[in-house]
């Protein structure tokens, strides 16, 4: 079991399967110039199947998260997915993507027991997209939310960041948009991850503002507290229901103390939080022959350390070295 001085028990496992993206959001990635892991630095699928394994059958995970960087570019992902819902007891298995190539393979990753998808769309304004992105694919992303949808990858989650002068006049549009086509809406905070080190706390959009600027067009409903368990969106129940979205105030109102997630690195480094300032190598040990009881111990013993929260909330936070593509979202 992974559990922590404070008494949480981490049972949400985030795999992070590569660091490179095909978008620059600017919000994660400068335009160019990042450094991406070196291939032998990567575990492999195999690697990446033995740590999950080990982690479902000895540390009580129980729901396993892809992520990146963009994960669908990893050649190998649906082999991966296939592999671990062959377990004895399967986990939970979701996708953070960018939607970018979901139209290909939405259909293999539910066949080999994916059971759904969060896509990332800041706006619904293809220039806007252009520029939030650096690239023009905002045709692909829509495309690759429908074929999730069919797909019955569902519910299919959109995380969407606010940006001043960007994409801050949007945030009622996108929610009008999402409840059209059913997919559920989630408002992320701005989090100071991105490897240029371009966050200001006072750059940000609020859960506050964003909350404010939604109800200008909808009535907004708390979901309550006992729905949320260790979920991180706030809920609100819009018009009367049945359509719902979420806040993730992860900056004004961290949610840390009920943190129940693990962290993988693509380069096989354990995590306890994305804030974290240390990890633990899990690569190292797993290449020089450590038996999957001792790798469990190693897992259990860098969860023991985990700190109180990611310390976002106090004006001396330090931002952590790596970004949130090399760490995963
Ligand atoms: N702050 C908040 N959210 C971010 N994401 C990426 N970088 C940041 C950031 N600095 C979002 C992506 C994706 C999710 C995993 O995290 O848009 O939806
Ligand atoms: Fe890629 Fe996601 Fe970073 Fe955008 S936020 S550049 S989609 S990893």
């Amino acid at each position: 079991m992974l559990i922590d001085t404070f008494g949480r028990v981490a049972t949400d496992l985030r795999v992070s399967v590569t660091d490179r993206c095909n978008l620059r959001c600017t919000y994660c990635m400068p335009e160019e110039g990042l450094q991406w892991l070196a291939k032998p630095d990567l575990l492999t699928d195999d690697e990446i199947v033995r740590l999950i394994t080990l982690a479902v059958d000895r540390l009580g995970i129980d729901e396993v998260r892809f992520t990146g960087g963009e994960p669908l570019l990893r050649p190998g992902l649906t082999g991966i997915v296939a592999r671990v819902a062959q377990l004895g007891n399967r986990p939970r298995m979701s996708l953070t993507t960018n939607g970018i190539g979901l139209e290909r393979t939405a259909e293999a990753l539910r066949d080999a027991g994916l059971d759904r998808v969060n896509v990332s769309l800041d706006t619904l304004r293809p220039d806007v997209f252009q520029t939030m992105t650096r690239r023009k694919r905002h045709a692909d992303v829509l495309r690759g939310l429908a074929a999730a949808h069919a797909a019955g990858l569902t519910p299919v989650k959109i995380n969407v960041v606010l940006m001043p002068g960007r994409n801050d006049d949007e945030a009622p549009d996108l929610l009008a948009w999402a409840m059209e086509h059913d997919y559920e809406l989630r408002f992320i905070e701005q989090m100071p991850l991105d490897a240029q080190h371009g966050w200001h706390r006072d750059g940000m959009i609020t859960a506050d503002a964003i909350l404010t600027s939604l109800r200008t067009r909808f009535t907004l409903t708390p979901e309550g507290e006992e729905q949320r368990g260790a979920a991180p969106a706030e809920r609100w129940i819009v018009d009367g229901g049945p359509h719902r979205v979420g806040v993730i105030a992860s900056v004004t109102r961290p949610f840390c103390q009920a943190c129940d997630r693990t962290r993988l690195t693509a380069d096989g480094q354990i995590r306890t939080c994305l804030f974290a300032t240390e990890e633990t190598d899990l690569r190292a040990a797993l290449r020089s022959g450590t038996p999957d009881d001792e790798l469990a111990r190693i897992w259990e013993r860098a969860m023991w350390g985990k700190k109180a929260g990611s310390g976002l909330d106090d004006p001396s936070f330090l931002q952590p070295d790596r970004p949130m593509s090399a760490i995963g979202g």
